[in-house]
């Protein structure tokens, strides 16, 4: 089985952006094992701190946080790094070819039940023109990405990464310590009927989106396959198997709250998986606007989000 590193070198993908990617992967690694150790490893519960979200952080989004900012500072490629857990954006170094943001830990609410959690990065160009903790580093639109992946911590630790090429999965190999790849080119299942949103928000939904999960879970009849139903509570969980299967995944505004825009973040969440997604030939979209085409106006800005199989989302949206 072929080793990311020498994939990366035949997709002609730049050195120091695979040695960047190298890093972030060893913090992954590391993440992983921590994970795999549980209460023996002092992982779970909660710490007394909110992050900028306004969430409470748990101990594991702390320590990935750390983890990942550790290996970060010491790595010669980065202009500058955001985080989900950062309140600002952290400068590394002046002359750093790239800017990094990350979610650490994604689902943190599985922590504490051994359910399926990850971390979510994406990579970008640095503005040499900017200094390094100028927000406007981060202020791009999704297609500006040089690299977006994330890891699923499951039964077996995963990697899903996107360097503007095909959407790869590689699975981390525990007894020698590096992820192998084992599934050249994902594509997201053109049809499948299988939706992922909170139904317990139903209420809080524009309309639109209520009349299309309405229309899902209605009783078919006429030899239509009927729809199933999954919610994981970690993105990662969920998109994982979306590109697996296939099937639509929703996070929309809540519409009793004026100008709301969701609870995704557009820069560690929505964007990334928004090119692992349509790498993959599936289709990323706000309910207004593509989301490689976004522009970040906010670090921590939130935006609604719908993405998957093309024609599932082209459904949702025609009715938008
Ligand atoms: P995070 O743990 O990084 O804050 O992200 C949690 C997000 C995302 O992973 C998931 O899709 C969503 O929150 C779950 O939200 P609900 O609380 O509505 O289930
Ligand atoms: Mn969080
Ligand atoms: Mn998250
Ligand atoms: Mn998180």
């Amino acid at each position: 089985m072929k080793r990311l590193i020498p994939v990366l070198r035949a997709d002609e993908v730049e050195l120091d952006l695979i040695m960047l990617i190298r890093t972030i992967l060893a913090a992954t690694k590391e993440i992983s094992f921590r994970v795999s150790q549980g209460a023996l490893g002092g992982v779970l519960g909660s710490t007394l701190d909110e992050n900028i979200q306004g969430e409470t952080q748990k101990k594991l989004d702390v320590i990935a946080n750390q983890l990942f900012k550790d290996m970060l500072l010491n790595e010669g490629n980065v202009k500058s790094f955001a985080s989900e857990e950062e309140d600002t954006v952290v400068a590394v170094h002046d002359n750093g070819k790239f800017v990094v943001a990350f979610d650490p830990l994604d689902g943190s609410s599985n922590i504490d039940i051994n359910g399926q959690i990850g971390t979510i990065f994406t990579i970008f160009p640095a503005i040499d023109s900017l200094a390094a903790d100028d927000e406007k580093q981060f202020l791009r639109k999704g297609h500006e990405q040089v690299a977006a992946g994330y890891v699923l911590y499951g039964p077996s630790t995963m990697l899903v990464l996107s360097t503007g090429k095909q959407t790869r999965c590689f699975t981390l190999d525990r007894t020698h310590g590096g992820y192998l790849l084992t599934h050249e080119e994902m594509q997201v299942p053109a049809d499948a009927c299988e939706f992922s949103i909170n139904m317990s928000n139903y209420s809080k939904w524009p309309q639109y989106i209520q009349q299309y999960i309405d229309g899902l879970i209605s009783p078919k009849g006429d030899g239509a396959p009927e729809y199933n139903m999954r919610w994981n509570g970690a993105m990662v969980g969920d998109i994982h198997r979306i590109l697996t299967r296939g099937g639509i995944f929703l996070y929309p505004q809540n519409a009793l709250k004026q100008g709301d825009t969701g609870k995704l973040r557009l820069l560690y969440e929505a964007m990334p998986m928004a090119m692992l997604i349509e790498g993959a030939g599936g289709l990323a979209s706000s309910g207004t606007q593509d989301i490689m085409q976004t522009r970040l106006t906010q670090l921590h800005q939130r935006v609604p989000v719908i993405m998957g199989s093309k024609k599932e989302v082209e459904a949702c949206l025609s009715i938008c």
